[in-house]
């Protein structure tokens, strides 16, 4: 079936998506991996493709059920798109990658903690540490989902963070969000433990700041 204009689009949108996220020094390399929803099912990165060669093409739809075509070789961490696509109905997004702050603190097992009232973008007073498991897991997967329920962030122990939106560019946008609040909390760490915000200070902003930002 000829691909249509919107899927080329999203697509193309993935690929942008990717070089950005590299761009920003969010990600380095082939580490991080991308997927948008679309019909019954996802649009995702190759697996171990560079993002300045990678082409539409190249992208792989895959459905809900996990099904894709013969020869596609999407992403290693589909699953968990997968199975984070399929539990949030909220989300149409979902950004992976390495960044060097967020995943020291993954390492080192912590969650962050509300240092800044920005944390509230990410859907609560903490962004979740989810335990270490394989990458490409199920283990994994089942890891993520709990750690992003009522969130829109994660950390995943030992490996990398998860950013999640109801577009692209809020995904990206957050991700790179959720880096800053690493380095701040990175910082925060070498002065000694950082006072927190309150609980009600950081509800009274999560409904502030809802719709601040990109769409
Ligand atoms: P892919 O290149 O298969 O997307 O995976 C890279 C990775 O490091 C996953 O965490």
């Amino acid at each position: 079936m000829p691909m249509t204009e919107d899927e080329r689009n999203k697509r193309q949108s993935i690929i942008d998506a990717c070089r950005r996220m590299n761009a920003l020094g969010i990600n380095q390399g082939t580490s991080g991996n991308i997927s948008l929803r679309h019909g019954e099912g996802m649009l995702i990165t190759p697996t171990s493709v560079p993002y300045d060669e990678m082409v539409p093409e190249q992208i792989v739809f895959m459905g809900f059920d996990g099904a894709f075509a013969a020869g596609a070789k999407p992403s290693s961490e589909w699953r968990f798109h997968l199975d984070i696509l399929r539990a949030r109905g909220d989300v149409n997004a979902v950004v992976h990658a390495h960044p060097t702050y967020a995943t020291v603190l993954a390492i080192m097992g912590r969650e962050i903690p509300p240092i800044h009232y920005m944390i509230a973008a990410a859907g609560g007073e903490t962004i979740r540490c989810a335990p270490y498991a394989t990458y490409g897991t199920a283990e994994l997967s089942a890891h993520a989902v709990k750690a992003l329920e009522g969130r829109f962030a994660c950390l995943l122990a030992h490996h990398g963070m998860i950013a999640v939106g109801p577009s692209l560019s809020r995904a990206l946008w957050l991700a790179v969000e959720v880096e800053t609040l690493a380095r701040q909390y990175h910082g925060c760490l070498q002065v000694g433990e950082p006072p927190l915000l309150s609980s009600e200070e950081i509800e009274r902003v999560r409904q502030k700041i809802a719709g601040y930002g990109h769409a």
